[in-house]
């Protein structure tokens, strides 16, 4: 059996998904996923860290088996979402003397979805409780709304080694490798600003006082639930969650757009040329009709200049714009410099509309150009106004 050992003690058993088309029915999966799982092995006891989706627990199972795992005294849950809870009734079934470890809120969740009523079962811990495996340790760290109420962090102080739920968490299955040091991580890596703008993005606050408590912990792996064990690229990993928790935009600028006959999309084309014009080198353009939601959200939470236009449909944003607009509205986004733009033919709506989403989200506005049915000179020139004054806002 190929055994993935990622330190001494400690093994990874989760699964890859790769046929599911959507995760959370929403965000496109490309390169799969993979749902994580660790066995602790202490010289006393075993635990085993998180469980995998519902779809995937046979794998999940003869995993163990094929690895010679007879027997485990502990079920660590440090996130309750489905993707990993879902292996949580087999695993019970299993291995009937297993006691199950999480906080309050988690035990009662596993009440609610899986029925496992008998208080027995369960092991209830606080902030900076510990169980003891022998030679080992593992020490409960929580940290709430990361991305839901009950989630936990699991630290083993004797091996450095932290694992975090669906923090530094990212799409794509494991193509052989765990850990980062074996692999080529690019594609992680990018995955990873579309995971978190996705599924975290709304809990900066929250992900930043967890950063803040493993500051004060010694830590060489991070163990999340989806991707690759950071290792080699662990402070790495560490700066791109501060930074996308903090709203702190890269230099770039996103342009969303939605057309139907081309006009607004004209606009578009004029904007990006006039920000390339004036020295902007990163510079993003989606037809919202045709990029994936997952990727327009990944793309205007991580940079700092976002432009959205939209032509007026029945008085208001044109569908999947507006969509992007208020899926940006419901993860907070701060700190963006902006500017809104679109085209009418009777009664102009829109990007009134756009420009009041981006106002009440406290942005620095660069301005909007509105155009009645197709491009003039005066349209031109009124986009070269604005992406002057974005370009000010931009560089200062
Ligand atoms: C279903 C539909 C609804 C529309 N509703 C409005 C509207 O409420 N007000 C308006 O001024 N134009 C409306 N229009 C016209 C478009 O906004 C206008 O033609 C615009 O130039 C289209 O931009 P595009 O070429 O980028 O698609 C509507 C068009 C369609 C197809
Ligand atoms: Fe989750
Ligand atoms: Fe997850």
């Amino acid at each position: 059996m190929f055994i993935h050992k990622i330190t001494d003690s400690i093994d990874y058993v989760g699964v890859n998904d790769r046929t599911t088309e959507l995760f959370e029915g929403l965000w496109p999966l490309p390169y799969g996923i993979s749902y994580n799982s660790y066995i602790v092995k202490g010289s006393e006891k075993i635990a085993l860290i998180d469980t995998v989706e519902l779809g995937h627990t046979r794998e999940f199972m003869e995993s163990l088996r094929l690895q010679g795992i007879d027997k485990i005294d502990y079920l660590i849950i440090n996130h309750m979402e489905p993707d990993h809870s879902g292996g949580i009734p087999l695993v019970v079934t299993a291995f009937p003397d297993i006691k199950i470890v999480g906080n309050k809120k988690t035990i009662d969740m596993i009440k609610g979805f899986y029925h496992l009523m008998n208080d027995y079962l369960y092991v209830e811990v606080a902030e900076n409780q510990t169980i003891d495996l022998g030679n080992i340790s593992l020490k409960f760290i929580m940290t709430p709304m990361l991305h839901w109420p009950e989630t936990m962090m699991t630290y083993c102080e004797e091996e450095k080694l932290i694992f975090t739920g669906d923090a530094f968490g990212c799409y794509g299955a494991l193509n052989g490798g765990v850990v980062d040091d074996s692999m080529e991580c690019s594609l992680y890596i990018n995955e990873m600003y579309r995971y978190y703008s996705n599924i975290v993005a709304k809990y900066g606050k929250f992900v930043l006082s967890a950063l803040k408590k493993l500051s004060s912990v010694e830590i060489e792996y991070l163990c999340p639930t989806h991707g690759p064990v950071w290792h080699s690229r662990l402070a790495e990993v560490l700066e791109i969650t501060r930074r996308l928790a903090s709203y702190e935009g890269e230099d770039g600028v996103t342009i969303i757009y939605g057309s139907m006959y081309g006009n607004t999309a004209e606009m578009a084309e004029l904007f990006a040329i006039s920000l390339s014009r004036r020295g902007i080198k990163n510079i993003r353009v989606h037809n919202a009709s045709k990029s994936s939601l997952s990727e327009m959200l990944a793309d205007a939470l991580r940079y700092k200049g976002l432009i959205i236009g939209s032509p007026t449909y029945n008085t208001e944003i044109y569908p999947p714009v507006s969509h992007l607009v208020s899926a940006i509205r419901a993860r907070d986004m701060k700190n963006k410099i902006v500017a809104s733009f679109g085209g009418y033919t009777w009664a102009p709506g829109a990007t009134k509309k756009i420009a009041d989403n981006l106002e009440a989200m406290n942005f620095q506005d660069a301005g909007s150009v509105i155009m009645k049915q197709s491009l003039t000179e005066e349209v031109e020139n009124n986009i070269s106004e604005v992406a002057e004054k974005f370009c000010a806002l931009f560089n200062s």
